[in-house]
């Protein structure tokens, strides 16, 4: 097994924005990426390009844009829906312009009704609440209860509902893929302006904000767009269709056969609580309207934080006999002793690496009978220390996980190296680490 230095960036390109740019989360990486290893793996027409945790649609999107055929799942129903609509070019722009048209005359209206007019006329003195908010336009208390405090302010959320409302009841005889549309702008617009919240890389809260103009943001995003549609219709990738499944990447119980090649980043193991990333927009557009569903969306995800380890759960069994899986584990749990961290959580934190790599290694055998002879695959992964600063090589650990499997390892590619501060123990010394983001190269003999 070779490993290769090497440094890529992470930023979206201007040339690609279209399509790419409709919703993009912080956990993305970017299209030439992907770019890079469909040339690598010299993919072509014949192919068929899969993502098992597709997330907001990076993979599928510049594949379809290559002109290759492509396949996503993804356990997330909010970011299964943003792949879905980031693939489908099939819209009729007419139509979709008609209801754009629509929706923001009526919301305009329901607005001014309820004490939001348009931005330009609020002045200091309109900073009170939206008047008659319990008219149809809010938010029940399971649903308020699941956003985090203070990412929404009750002004820019008032402008949100109502925008919500018009809608949903605007493509309610409509077919899904329209409604689907309009969500998607709506979720750019809370998380890229309306909500009191940013990423670096984890969500933060920013200052609040009095009001947003929500309205407009939002017809200027659909107007990007259906302009993006419009472009597309040379493009050869427009008649290729996208199949988007919502499915946990541990059973690929709906994925199709002859799949010829995979490029994803699953998660990482680390303390990061990939539900909250797109909580805002989950709850905001219901696919989460209560904590049972939030808890039931965390089930489905690959155990890779202690917010999502549940009594019953035995990934973990799948890697016990590995001996240097074991080893960080127990290194884990020696350094918890050590420091004498005794919450629930952090008692948890060398399961979780445990259940991780299980789960892995659980894909990794529901995927062999998806994939044709020869197919390659791409794994983006990165290190971590967010465990008591053990380092966990992930795709290292990953290597001998997906060989157990039958897998080819064909190398490890260094994509970028970022530098890390940890401050232990309050005020004492500050440990600076080097965390890397690795590509594991595999392929199916
Ligand atoms: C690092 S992100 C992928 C980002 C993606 N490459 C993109 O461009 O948006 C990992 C994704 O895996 C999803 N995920 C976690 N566990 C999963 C599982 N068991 N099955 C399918 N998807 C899962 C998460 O919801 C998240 O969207």
């Amino acid at each position: 097994m070779k490993v290769v230095e090497k440094q890529e960036s992470n930023t979206l390109l201007k040339s690609d924005a279209p399509f790419h740019s409709w919703y993009r989360f912080v956990l993305s990486y970017p299209p030439h990426l992907v770019r890079k290893y469909v040339e690598e793996f010299d993919l072509g027409s014949g192919d068929l390009l899969y993502d098992p945790f597709c997330g907001t649609g990076t993979t599928l999107v510049e594949g379809k844009k290559l002109g290759i055929r492509t396949v996503g799942s993804e356990a997330h129903p909010f970011t299964a829906m943003v792949s879905r609509v980031k693939s489908n070019w099939s819209l009729k722009t007419d139509q979709l312009e008609g209801i754009a048209r629509e929706i923001g005359r009526k919301a305009e209206q329901a607005c001014n009704k309820h004490g939001l007019p348009p931005l330009s006329f609020v002045t200091s003195l309109l900073r009170e609440k939206p008047s008659g908010m319990l008219n149809g336009y809010s938010l029940d208390a399971d649903e308020a209860g699941m956003i985090p405090t203070g990412f929404m302010s009750d002004r820019p959320l008032g402008r949100l509902l109502i925008l919500r409302h018009w809608i949903e009841k605007l493509t309610e005889q409509e077919p899904p893929a329209l409604r689907e549309f309009f969500y998607v702008a709506l979720a750019h617009v809370i998380s890229n302006g309306a909500g009191n919240f940013s990423f670096g890389p984890e969500i933060y809260k920013t200052k609040a904000k009095n009001d947003y103009d929500v309205l407009g943001h939002f017809s200027q995003q659909v107007a990007i767009m259906i302009s993006d549609l419009v472009v597309s219709k040379d493009w050869p990738g427009r008649k290729i269709s996208t199949r988007v499944y919502e499915d946990d990447a541990r059973e690929l119980s709906k994925i199709p056969r002859g799949i010829t090649s995979v490029i994803t980043s699953p998660p990482y193991p680390n303390e990061k609580d990939y539900t909250r990333t797109t909580r805002v927009e989950s709850v905001l557009l219901r696919f989460m309207t209560h904590r049972k569903q939030l808890r039931e969306v965390k089930h489905s995800l690959l155990r890779s934080n202690t917010r999502n380890v549940f009594v019953a759960d035995d990934d973990l069994n799948e890697v016990a006999g590995f001996e240097s899986i074991r080893r960080v584990c127990e290194q884990i749990e020696a350094r918890r002793v050590e420091l004498n961290k005794t919450s629930g959580f952090e008692r948890l934190y060398h399961k979780v690496v445990a259940h991780y790599f299980g789960g892995m290694k659980k894909h990794f055998r529901k995927l062999k009978s998806k994939l044709e002879p020869g197919a390659k695959l791409a794994y983006v992964v990165g290190d971590q220390y967010s465990f008591l600063m053990v380092p966990v090589r992930t795709a290292t650990l990953l290597a001998e996980v997906a060989e157990s499997e039958g897998y080819r390892v064909k190398g490890i590619e260094l994509w970028r190296e970022r530098v890390g501060t940890r401050v232990r123990n309050g005020l004492e010394a500050q440990k600076t680490v080097r965390v890397r983001e690795e590509i594991l190269i595999l392929e199916m003999p």
